[in-house]
């Protein structure tokens, strides 16, 4: 069963006591009866403080190192993560990739180490300005899903989460249009049930990420293949992250 999701990441943003701030604000502003799955992406270092509260939004890590330990300087490994008690992680954000140079063959074993460790991946993938302008954002897209995630058995498949962030839409305040997010969504869904089966297609969520906000998020979450948003400047401030998260 696809689910509702509305996943705030916050990036390398907010000092300790802001972190814990915004979450209470979140825990206390969401609604009790809703069946929209509500997480978080908060700085590592704030994971074990927020998870403490033992509320109803899930914590989960922006990044971790696919190894159990070992010599890795500055990294946090995966059973690290785990033993918080921790559920979701992201993989293959657009920023990680960019900045930190993580390629297809990383992020596939990073995968496998999230599921190996029963942590949910919130698979990131989307094309760069360059790729959309000449139009081939479909193949971009779907060679990076299957350098990443489909070599996975349906049914680990069917554990994972999808997340399409253009990055041309990422912090630009540009957002796909929904005909847009709609079309990728499809795309995804269809790639999958053709690959796997449509049963595995219709259990995955799909979620949009780029400059959704309060504003645009009931056209976007309107569309039949999109269940939901990874959200990130608008995460930053609860008002609109719970809007966002009543937008379907
Ligand atoms: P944005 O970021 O909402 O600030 O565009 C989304 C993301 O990076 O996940």
């Amino acid at each position: 069963m696809r689910k509702k999701i509305v996943a705030g990441n916050w990036k390398m943003n907010l000092l300790p006591a802001e972190a814990l701030n915004l979450y209470r604000e979140i825990v206390d502003k969401k609604s009790d009866d809703s069946d929209v799955e509500i997480m978080v992406f908060p700085p590592s270092l704030f994971v074990s403080d927020l998870i403490k509260f033992k509320a109803d939004v899930s914590v989960g890590v922006q990044n971790f190192f696919p190894e159990e330990k070992g010599a890795y300087t500055g990294e946090i490994s995966v059973a690290q993560v785990a033993s918080m008690g921790v559920h979701y992680t992201l993989v293959g954000h657009s920023e990680r990739r960019m900045y930190f140079g993580e390629d297809d063959r990383l992020l596939k074993r990073k995968v496998d180490a999230a599921l190996k460790f029963n942590l949910t991946p919130v698979f990131c993938c989307g094309e760069p300005l360059e790729i959309r302008e000449k139009n081939e954002q479909g193949s971009f897209v779907h060679e990076q899903l299957e350098n990443s995630l489909f070599h996975l058995s349906s049914e680990d498949l069917k554990k994972c989460i999808i997340a399409y962030e253009p990055v041309w839409a990422i912090g630009t305040g540009k957002t796909a249009s929904f005909e847009q997010a709609e079309e990728m969504h499809s795309s995804i869904r269809s790639w999958i049930a053709k690959k796997y089966d449509s049963e595995t297609a219709e259990s995955i969520s799909i979620l949009y990420g780029g400059s959704c906000n309060a504003t645009n998020a009931k056209e976007l979450f309107a569309c039949k293949n999109v269940d939901g948003g990874l959200i990130g400047g608008a995460s930053l401030d609860a008002d609109s992250f719970i809007t966002i998260a009543q937008s379907f």
